[in-house]
Order: C-alpha cells, then sequence, then structure tokens
C-alpha cells in the first residue's frame, strides 16, 4: 500500500491520467465527495481505472482475470462472480482478449484519504506522438438486466437514438502539434441523432487533415472486423454501457496505427448461449456510417 499521499489526495509519482474521455471524473462532485478517475503514473504506458463499487467492480475484474487465466497469480481466483464466467467459451474469451487493452492485475492505492483497488491496465494512448482518441457507448440498451424501473427510465431517456442505431459518442480528445488539445465531452455527443451521428465521426476522423480522412476511417472499417466477427459468433458474453475506445495518430507524418479496443466490463453478463445483439447492431450501424463518409 501506497502511504505518502501529495496535497492532491494522490500516492507520490501518481497523477490523474490526462486522456481519459468519459467516465468516473475527479472534476465531478457528489454528495460532497469527488469520483475518483483513472491514475497514471507519467512516463509509463499504464493507467488505472479504480475498481468500482459492489458487482460492477467484481464484474470487471473478473472478466480481466478470465482473460489473464494463463497467468498462475490469477488462476486460483474464485468469487461468485467469477463464477457467472466460468461457463464462457474458452475460445470467446480468448478472442475477447485479443480486442481489448492488456491486464495487469490489481493495485491497491490510497487515495483521497481512503484505501481503494485499481485496475492496472494497458494505456492504449500511450504510444502515440499525437492521440486522438474517442469514445463510443454500444449497444442499444445501456442498462442491464438487473437495472430497477428507476435506471430503465433513467437510461432510456439519457440518449433515445441509442436504441434505434445502438451506439453514442462520448467525447473524443485531438492533440494537435500546437500543443493544444480539442475535446469534446457527452453534451457534444448527445446533440447528435441517428441522422447525424455521422458529422460527429466524421469530425474526430479528420485530425490527420480533410485529405487523411477516408484513408483513417478505412483503417477503422478494417478493424472493426474482427469486432464484429467477434460478435457474430460469440455466445458468452452481454454488454451493456460498455465502450469501444478508438486511438490512432494524429501527427501526419507518422503512420496512422489506429487501433480499436473494447472497455468498460462493469456491465457484463453471462450470456448463456445468445449473441449479444445490442452490441452486434451498434457495430453493423458504425459500420454503414463509416462507410458512408468515405
Ligand atoms: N486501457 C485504457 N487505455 C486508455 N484509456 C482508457 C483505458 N481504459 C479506460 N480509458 C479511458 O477512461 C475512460 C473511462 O473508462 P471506463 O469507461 O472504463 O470507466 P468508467 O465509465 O468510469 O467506469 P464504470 O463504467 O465501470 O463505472 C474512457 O472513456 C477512456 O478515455
Ligand atoms: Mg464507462
Amino acid at each position: 500500500m501506497s502511504s505518502c499521499s501529495g496535497d492532491d489526495g494522490l500516492p507520490a509519482n501518481y497523477q490523474w491520467f490526462s486522456n481519459q474521455i468519459a467516465g468516473h471524473h475527479p472534476s465531478v462532485i457528489k454528495n460532497g465527495k469527488r469520483e475518483i478517475g483513472l491514475l497514471q503514473i507519467s512516463g509509463t504506458s499504464e493507467c488505472l481505472k479504480p475498481k468500482q463499487d459492489a458487482s460492477r467492480g467484481e464484474k470487471e475484474v473478473a472478466i480481466y482475470k478470465l482473460m489473464s487465466s494463463n497467468n498462475d497469480e490469477l488462476r486460483n481466483y474464485s468469487s461468485e462472480i467469477s463464477s457467472e464466467f466460468s461457463t464462457c467459451e474458452p475460445s470467446d474469451v480468448q478472442q475477447l482478449r485479443n480486442l481489448c487493452p492488456r491486464f495487469f492485475g490489481i493495485r491497491k492505492l490510497f487515495v483521497d484519504g481512503q484505501d481503494r483497488e485499481f485496475l492496472i491496465l494497458e494505456d492504449v494512448t500511450a504510444n502515440y506522438n499525437l492521440p486522438a482518441i474517442l469514445d463510443l457507448k454500444m449497444g442499444r440498451k445501456t442498462y442491464d438486466p438487473l437495472a430497477s424501473r428507476e435506471k430503465i427510465d433513467k437510461e432510456s431517456i439519457k440518449y433515445p437514438p441509442q436504441a434505434k442505431i445502438g451506439c453514442r459518442l462520448l467525447g473524443y480528445r485531438i492533440h494537435s502539434s500546437d500543443k493544444t488539445v480539442k475535446v469534446r465531452d457527452k453534451d457534444w455527443g448527445k446533440s447528435f441523432d441517428e441522422n447525424t451521428i455521422q458529422n460527429g465521426l466524421a469530425e474526430f476522423f479528420s485530425a490527420r487533415g480533410p485529405d487523411s480522412r477516408s484513408t483513417v476511417i478505412r483503417e477503422a472499417l478494417n478493424s472493426l472486423k474482427s469486432i464484429r466477427q467477434f460478435f457474430e459468433t460469440q455466445k458468452s458474453f452481454q454488454f451493456f454501457a460498455s465502450s469501444l475506445l478508438f486511438v490512432y495518430e494524429a501527427r501526419e507524418n507518422l503512420p496512422t496505427n489506429l487501433r480499436i479496443v473494447m472497455i468498460d466490463f462493469s456491465h457484463a453478463f453471462n450470456s448463456n448461449g445468445e449473441r449479444d445483439e445490442g452490441y452486434l447492431f451498434g457495430v453493423e450501424n458504425l459500420q454503414k456510417f463509416l462507410e458512408n463518409l468515405l
């Protein structure tokens, strides 16, 4: 356990993760307490995601541990939640692993006066000179099968087009050579509907200049193929309120290196032999939106 907290409530050497797009963030104060967001140690290619409370945190840890189950340290892990996923097809787990950031285990840290657990993840934005990063929330429903009536109502009115298209822009960060960062948040994302979401996508994919947009989109379409293929075959998982994180190089004289990873598994469920049609629908629509921009 790291003990020497700085004035900002973080252990020495740690800082808030600067490339975070969506999710829990220290700028948000709820019931008088600030939220805990992702952390990083500057100069490393890892980021640390706080394990959320209750089953949400347990589920995410269980999924990442399942994907690392050839790791001895993790093989003995067992809990009620991990047994939820114990019947998942090994080939689905293997495929999922290839679509996610790498997982390096759990770290306990003392943050804001409290001991907390963090998932140590590969920072997928680390190997870029000027990263362009976009978070897309996937699926037709952003509430899970155990959600209360209140939660269902709250989620359903948040962004009605989600049910029609199966995806939503949560925001982006685009780094520029003049050291500025263009940031778009969830309100920007909500300003688009099923007819206009392409404009938001076009904006994100133009970071290398308008002439390069089609090249970047072709790379994205290529990467989306493996994600679609996974959802066409896998019958192990259902994901709710989960995201696709896109990242590519915005500096024009460097390779684009576009990558798409699946993140946020706090509402993952065993799908018991069913495909995740809501997520697949979102991927198919995304492909259509991007193809229309070519
Ligand atoms: N492995 C990663 N590499 C780089 N950035 C990441 C990674 N994982 C998450 N992020 C960033 O952090 C943001 C929030 O992540 P995530 O959606 O997993 O957390 P959350 O919404 O706070 O958690 P939860 O939904 O579990 O309550 C993402 O939008 C993304 O910008
Ligand atoms: Mg999230």
